[in-house]
């Protein structure tokens, strides 16, 4: 059950052609594929059957070079055909019967809302057809789809239309060529009654690209953002890495029903419908934002994916780390950097530290799985995208686009390992990253911790770090890492100092990069004028946690002064975070009205601030989450969600007391003037503005409740209706209700806002509101069955309202728990997430610790449970 890196075998055949054909019917789809088959000569043994993947197909014939196949000649189980005794090479042709319309896993290919598509990645192929469905088995793809042509008259796969025609009155075919050769995963096929917008790209090389998105007949106006996104990040990567779009034609289609984001099918991206459709009245900046990025994720991978694939799933991150940084990338040079650093920092902290803290801990490189698709996770994603960030600053801008250039040289059309991306930057640049390595294969977040020496007589300054890796689960020992820290040092009146290290003859800037071996070593800097105060770990440049034992005072000073705005946001954080979590343990009394005025100084300071950017500003004063202070507060003592709840609130509530007008003027200065935007400056403006108001709504007063209604009913675009929704939603008063019954008869008719409908009320604070969620569940605008639907009401939940999950009457535990198990049988990857919020019960106060335990019992000792689902709670239950 368990596969193993170490386990790894080459193909015993290659496929060098495959023909599908699709019968899409409304009871039973026949696909019949023709594959031309080839012993892979580099094995010994020329008597390996052959083995194809398939799961839950209904096979009709098999046939070899044209003549049937006896059934004594093959064996069938539950996942896989086997042939015996087959030629060198030939012809096989397999034909088989599946239910799209039955399939609610949303893997393979389905039927949703009248749409037939696909979702291959990772091992959704083998629900479509008998085949070695493995991504370094790449083959030559041709397509023809057959359907009613009312129902489905378009008709979409890889590559290039060749031929369409009729079968009858009724029915339509089409014929696609996809000249690429490919891995299974890669392959798409979507049929149903959708339209399009087309636009065109010009490449450097001067070929023209036809660029089309295909929606729903209904969302044909929200597409123009996701054209110009996919515009913008052709032009990027021609710019930035030198690479160029492969084929004539470019397609995305926007289906509702999806379990993750997107796909990169080449030449055919299919994506979740959130991650394409907007207009200003129905998508926030964070959406506009978030459309851009996986629009950009998705193209990159064409290069990053698919022209260069993975050998086996355990090199998952070579696409998908290298990928999130050209998009994180992307968008830094689309947005602003730092405030795009600094979010993306937030969630590693926030989702991928617990992940390698937990009993799902893996290394970036996997060296085994149960279900792969329960690794898609922050690691392989975004602590993957932190290694190739690192291998980027070790290197340098250039090297590391002479290590891609090489890497691109040696490996298009291959499928290859994170091996072999590192020896392409190593061999591109004379460069030894043999220790760096161990970031692919060693697991948990290194800890560093920094001790500080001024010498007063010598003017000299040390700083000796220590690094240390907690142990994972199956890895107690870890090695000594190579981690870049980037470092500036600050003077009395707040500015960088020149820097210059013992040896060196001059300065050399005002950052510098330290690179760490060892367990402890100390760098010594020289000419040192004053004792500085240091900036540590800028720009985040290692993805590691730093113990490095600030005072607050040193915080706040750093808050204001410090020139790298990650690291000044950052200390900001933590003096926010520190003063929290020392209430919370007991340490300073919540009253005590030194320690509010020590807050609320930096606080109003950084609010008025008129050189700092609106963006940067609405960042800081974004307090660090309930869930955030959990996770730091258990480091060091169980977590008791109630508690910090009480804390975080009453430290907002002052907060809004105190700085009432300020936040009153802040609001009204940066009301919108003239016509609305989505260029930086506007949503910084609107973030900014927005934060003012739900600080003014802790203060829960018959004046602010009016602001927000104004607001809620005046606003022109979704940023500000669902900003002023989220703000009463939290207020029990009559105006709550009707705001919520207005949006929803406005909105009915629109599935993804009404996502934003049953969100809101899922993170809605008032006490007992999981009653309301319950009654959620029977709304007929929820459907447990659409992914987004379920991670609106029900993720939300666990996400937004830590402390009412947590509840200790173990209501939200139980509620969840059912959730789960009727997943379960709908869609095992869904419910497989929706598990993982059990994953940290250790990290509880006892009688919560143990009530999370019961449910994962239960979940375990449930029949029929999935092997998605089976995996997550065993290895949390260990
Ligand atoms: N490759 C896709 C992307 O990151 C995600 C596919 C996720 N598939 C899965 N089975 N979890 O762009
Ligand atoms: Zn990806």
């Amino acid at each position: 059950e368990v596969k193993y890196l170490k386990d790894y075998r080459p193909p015993a055949y290659w496929i060098d052609n495959t023909e599908l054909n699709f019968d899409l019917q409304e009871t039973n789809t026949l696909v019949k594929s023709v594959l031309n088959i080839r012993r892979n000569n580099d094995l010994s043994d020329k008597t390996i059957p052959l083995v194809l993947d398939g799961k839950n197909l209904e096979l009709l014939f098999v046939k070899i070079d044209k003549k049937h196949l006896d059934s004594d000649k093959y064996q069938i189980n539950s996942e896989n055909l086997t042939i015996y005794d087959v030629p060198e090479s030939f012809s096989l042709e397999v034909t088989t019967k599946i239910q799209p319309q039955n399939n609610t896993s949303l893997e393979g290919l389905y039927k949703a809302g009248g749409i037939f598509c696909t979702q291959c990645e990772a091992e959704g192929f083998r629900k479509i057809t008998y085949f070695p469905d493995r991504p370094d088995v790449m083959s030559k793809y041709s397509c023809t789809i057959t359907a009613d042509r009312e129902k489905y008259p378009i008709l979409l796969s890889n590559g290039n239309l060749i031929n369409s025609g009729m079968t009858d009155q009724n029915r339509h075919w089409a014929q696609w060529e996809d000249p690429f050769k490919k891995p299974s995963y890669l392959f798409a096929l979507v049929a149903g009654d959708l339209v399009y917008i087309e636009d065109f790209y010009k490449t450097k090389s001067g070929r023209s690209v036809t660029l089309r998105i295909y929606v729903e007949h209904m969302n044909i106006d929200k597409c123009g953002h996701a054209m110009q996104s996919l515009k913008k990040a052709m032009k990027w990567d021609e710019d930035v890495f030198g690479l160029e779009y492969d084929l004539d034609i470019y397609m995305i289609v926007a289906v509702n029903d999806f379990n993750m984001g997107a796909m990169e099918n080449k030449g055919l991206n299919i994506f979740n419908s959130k991650y394409v459709l907007a207009k200003p009245e129905t998508a926030t900046d964070i959406d506009f934002w978030n459309i851009e990025r996986v629009i950009a994720h998705e193209y990159f991978h064409n290069w990053t994916g698919n022209r260069v694939t993975l050998k086996n799933w355990f090199q998952l991150s070579l696409k998908e780390g290298l990928t999130v940084f050209r998009d994180q990338e992307f968008s830094s040079d689309m947005t602003s950097r730092p405030v795009k650093r600094i979010s993306d920092v937030r969630s590693l902290r926030s989702f991928q530290f617990p992940e390698d803290a937990g009993p799902m801990a893996h290394p970036v490189r996997p060296e085994s799985y149960i279900e792969m698709d329960n690794f898609y996770t922050m690691t392989v994603y975004e602590k993957g995208a932190e290694i190739i960030r690192m291998i980027h600053r070790i290197l340098g801008k250039q090297g590391f686009r002479k290590g891609m250039n090489l890497y691109f040289k040696r490996h298009d059309g291959q499928a290859v390992t994170t091996e072999d991306f590192v020896k392409a930057m190593e061999d591109a640049n004379q460069a030894d990253l043999r220790q760096f390595r161990l970031w692919y294969s060693q697991a948990g977040t290194p800890e560093i911790s920094v001790k500080r020496a001024y010498n007063h007589k010598n003017k000299t300054y040390s700083m000796t770090f220590t690094q240390k890796c907690p142990p994972s689960p199956g890895m107690s020992e870890k090695k000594a890492m190579h981690i870049p820290v980037a470092v500036g040092l600050l003077d009395k009146a707040g500015n960088d100092m020149p820097l210059q290290l013992a040896g060196q003859d001059k300065p050399e800037g005002t950052t510098i990069l330290l690179n760490l071996y060892k367990t402890t070593q100390t760098f010594e800097f020289v000419n040192v004028y004053e004792p500085p105060v240091p900036s540590i770990l800028r720009g985040f440049s290692a993805p590691v946690k730093l113990r490095a034992e600030y005072t607050s005072r040193e915080q706040a000073f750093l808050l204001a002064n410090d020139s790298d705005e990650f690291h000044r946001w950052d200390s900001g954080q933590r003096f926010f975070a520190g003063t929290m979590i020392n209430m919370v343990q007991g340490k300073i009394k919540n009253h005590d009205p030194d320690v509010l005025g020590a807050i609320i100084e930096p606080f109003r300071k950084t609010l008025l601030s008129t050189e700092l950017d609106k963006a940067f500003i609405s960042h800081v004063l974004t307090l660090p989450s309930e869930s955030e202070l959990g996770i730091l507060i258990s480091e060091t003592a169980p977590i008791d969600p109630e508690l910090i709840h009480q804390v975080r609130r009453f430290i907002t509530h002052a907060i809004a007391k105190a700085l009432k007008n300020d936040f009153e003027r802040i609001y009204q200065d940066n009301q919108e003037k003239g016509l609305y935007n989505i260029d930086a400056e506007s949503i910084a403006r609107r973030s900014l503005k927005n934060l003012a108001l739900s600080y003014l709504g802790m203060l829960e007063t018959p004046e602010i409740i009016k602001i927000a209604c104004n607001q809620f009913n005046k606003a022109e675009n979704m940023t500000d209706e669902i900003a002023a929704l989220g703000v009463l939603s939290h207020i029990q008063c009559s105006e709550r209700e009707k705001a919520i019954d207005d949006f929803y008869q406005k909105w009915k008719s629109d599935t993804l806002v009404l996502d934003k409908w049953f969100a809101i009320q899922a993170g809605s604070q008032i006490p007992g509101i999981i009653d309301k969620i319950k009654e959620l569940l029977n709304h007929p605008d929820f459907s447990i069955k659409n992914p987004n639907k379920v991670r609106a009401l029900v993720s939300s939940f666990c996400g937004m309202n830590p402390w009412q999950f947590h509840h200790i009457s173990g209501n939200g535990y139980k509620f969840m728990t059912d959730r789960i198990l009727e997943l379960n049988a709908i869609n095992p990857q869904i419910a497989a997430r929706m598990a993982g919020i059990f994953n940290h019960w250790k990290k509880y106060e006892p009688s919560r610790q143990k009530l999370m335990k019961a449910e994962l019992e239960k979940i375990i000792n449930t029949p029929d449970i999935s092997r998605h689902v089976y995996e997550i709670v065993s290895k949390a239950l260990v």
